[in-house]
């Protein structure tokens, strides 16, 4: 794994995020080095990186109050780097802070302000045919739409989805959107997933597994063949996975060779389901 220098406050905007943040981008990380350095050499017109849920670039980790480098950040900078990044971010403040940090070092990357459910279109037109992508989308919430990634799937493009079972879905389903048929979990889910009557006939206990499947079975719908899965949780407290999408087994196998060894340096076999 390549490794960045810690990142010094520039003056612009830097938002406070849950020290768990880093082990996203820990994996992020490595799986970025691997990927460039995997597919470079092979038949492709270009590598994209694509973060529509990009933030401002730079984060405080908000216990230890250390900077972070940002996802979209950490694929700008990293050495074996790619093509092109197409980069979305709805905050104005987070927007102005990433578009001026990405234009110090990558000056020809797409950066767009807007609701990336809406701006999917405008990406996927500056992606050129004959590319491969890895899209990495990591919301706060349930706030990436179904259609979103289908449209995404059109392209030929490796997924990291950011799925909060814990942090929104188990937390709000039944209060808010038990009774909305337009509910984020709904958007989030697509159309067709029944969601409500699966969810009411499982034990608690299950619950997360079960709704995870339920967006993998919607996701296989797109053409997607290999999933991973990456529990991330604090204190012991399960908070939300990373789910890997590829329709490449070599892509599976980087990642599982990627995301074997933690942070911490554990290494770890099978996924913890909690
Ligand atoms: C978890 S943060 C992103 C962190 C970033 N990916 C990273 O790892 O450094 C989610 C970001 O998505 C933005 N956001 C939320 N809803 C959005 C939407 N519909 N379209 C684009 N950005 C959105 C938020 O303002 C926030 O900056």
């Amino acid at each position: 794994m390549f490794e960045l220098p810690t990142p010094q406050d520039d003056g612009l905007y830097i938002p406070s995020v849950g020290e768990w943040s880093r082990d996203k981008h820990y994996f992020l990380m490595r799986y970025i080095d691997a990927f460039v350095t995997a597919m470079k050499n092979k038949q492709w017109a270009g590598l994209h990186y694509i973060d529509i849920f990009a933030g401002a670039g730079i984060e405080r980790l908000e216990d230890s109050k250390e900077l972070d480098w940002g996802s979209p950040l950490i694929a700008a900078k990293a050495p074996h780097s790619f093509d092109k990044l197409h980069l979305c971010e709805k905050n104005k403040q987070a927007y102005d802070a990433l578009n001026t940090r990405i234009r110090r070092i990558k000056p020809d990357s797409q950066v767009l302000h807007g609701d990336a459910n809406e701006k999917i279109q405008e990406i996927l037109e500056d992606i050129p045919d004959r590319t491969l992508s890895l899209a990495f989308l990591d919301p706060y919430g349930l706030h990436l739409a179904f259609d979103t990634l289908r449209a995404l799937a059109k392209r030929r493009a490796d997924l990291i989805i950011f799925f909060p079972d814990h942090l929104d879905a188990l937390r709000n389903w039944e209060h808010n959107y038990l009774d909305n048929p337009d509910s984020n979990l709904d958007r989030y889910l697509g159309k067709g997933s029944d969601w409500r009557s699966i969810i009411n006939k499982t034990p608690q206990a299950r619950r997360a597994e079960v709704l995870r499947e339920l967006y993998v079975k919607q996701v296989r719908t797109l053409g997607y063949t290999q999933f991973e899965y990456e529990r991330i949780s604090t204190k012991n407290r399960p908070l939300y996975v990373l789910i890997f999408c590829s329709r490449s087994e070599l892509a599976a196998k980087l990642w599982r060779g990627t995301s074997q060894t933690k942070l911490d340096g554990q290494r770890t076999f099978d996924f913890d389901k909690s």
